[in-house]
């Protein structure tokens, strides 16, 4: 992978472990700004509004979140510290419901933390350093786990074809490199032709302003349509194969993505353009049979109605229905890509 593609992790610590600093995803593609996020609030908010995007970024930002606020907690006994590592991980827990990687990496930290707390010659400034570490390394695990991804989704394409993805798979939403786009990258890195094609993303246009964004900054040939053209592009021959990240899988491969996502894999099957779906096995949910327990998250109307237009466009108090994701069928989907290696219906992973 050519690392001068990427000029910085959107998510990473700082201030000794005080601080968290985030790209603020929000204010691309016209202003990149980076915060540090210090309080429950500011993670809360980092990660209910967008700041901070995509399953496995939203995971590792959870994850360094619990480790910084113990820190900045100064709480000294270990009897205390239970309980405000169990308040702040609940709070966590319920900045944004259907991305798994959240309560995977959160569960993660809790074991790290009852396993080192058994000790009873530990101290609170050990058990910090231990969580910063336990953060860190999902961090670097997932960096590698895209690299992963990368190798084996590029087995699958071919120099010069075009592809079509949705919302933001790519290096903003996770550690470094991406899930959907991590092989476009590899791509660019061997010199092949590769163009994509990236949907708007209604409503909150990740597409628009994320992947369009991260594609052009690499040089990597980008074209952005609007998530209604999908069947025409499609029907003109223009696409050779959809891939796009996701937020959740289920044991036997639904998958849970950006809404709109099942849309295109109807579209691809009606088409017969293979729909690969890629993510790290962080992302997959050992709880869920199918896709039909998933909890998909519904936000506000404004952002249907109101957000990037100068005035409102449409009817004050009409009523608005605003999933932020989709279950996309296991047999629809051509292949799921994990680090681990590519995976076929019927999934067993
Ligand atoms: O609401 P978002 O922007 O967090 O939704 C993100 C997606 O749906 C991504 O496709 C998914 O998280 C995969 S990110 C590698």
């Amino acid at each position: 992978m050519d690392e001068a593609l990427f000029e910085y992790d959107s998510v990473s610590i700082c201030n000794n472990g005080l601080g968290l600093k985030i790209l603020d995803q929000t204010k691309l593609p016209n202003e990149e700004v980076f915060i540090i996020l210090h309080n429950e609030d500011d993670f809360t908010d980092a990660i209910t509004s967008l700041k901070v995007r995509g399953a496995p970024a939203i995971g590792i930002a959870a994850a360094y979140g619990l480790s910084v606020l113990m820190c900045n907690s100064g709480i000294k006994s270990i009897n205390d510290y239970h309980n405000e590592f169990a308040r702040i991980k609940n709070l966590l827990l319920k900045t944004r419901p259907t991305a798994v990687n959240l309560s995977n990496a959160l569960n993660r930290m809790e074991d790290r933390f009852l396993k080192i707390s058994k000790d009873k010659n530990i101290t609170v400034e050990q058990i910090n350093q231990k969580l910063r570490e336990e953060a860190e390394l999902i961090k670097n695990e997932d960096i590698g786990s895209n690299l992963e991804i990368a190798k084996n989704a590029i087995s699958l394409l071919k120099p010069s074809m075009s592809i079509l993805t949705h919302c933001n798979a790519g290096h903003l939403a996770v550690s470094r490199y991406g899930t959907a786009l991590a092989p476009i990258y590899l791509a660019k890195s061997k010199g092949w032709n590769i163009k994509v094609y990236s949907c708007e993303t209604r409503p909150l246009l990740q597409g628009a302003r994320l992947t369009s964004f991260e594609l052009m900054r690499a040089g990597i040939d980008v074209t952005l349509l609007c998530d209604n053209m999908v069947s025409s592009l499609m029907s003109e021959g223009k696409i050779d194969a959809v891939i796009t990240g996701c937020d959740r899988i289920a044991r036997n491969g639904d998958t849970a993505n950006k809404i709109g996502t099942s849309s295109i894999a109807v579209l691809a099957s009606y088409y017969k353009i293979p729909f690969y779906v890629a993510g790290p096995s962080t992302t997959i949910d050992n709880d869920s049979l199918t896709g039909d327990s998933f909890v998909i998250e519904q936000r506000s109307p404004e952002e249907v109605t109101e957000m990037w237009y100068s005035e409102r466009m449409a009817p004050k108090n009409i009523s608005v229905y605003n999933p932020a994701f989709d279950v996309t069928k296991s047999q629809l989907i051509s292949a799921i890509i994990t680090e681990k290696g590519i995976f076929r219906y019927p999934y067993k992973f």
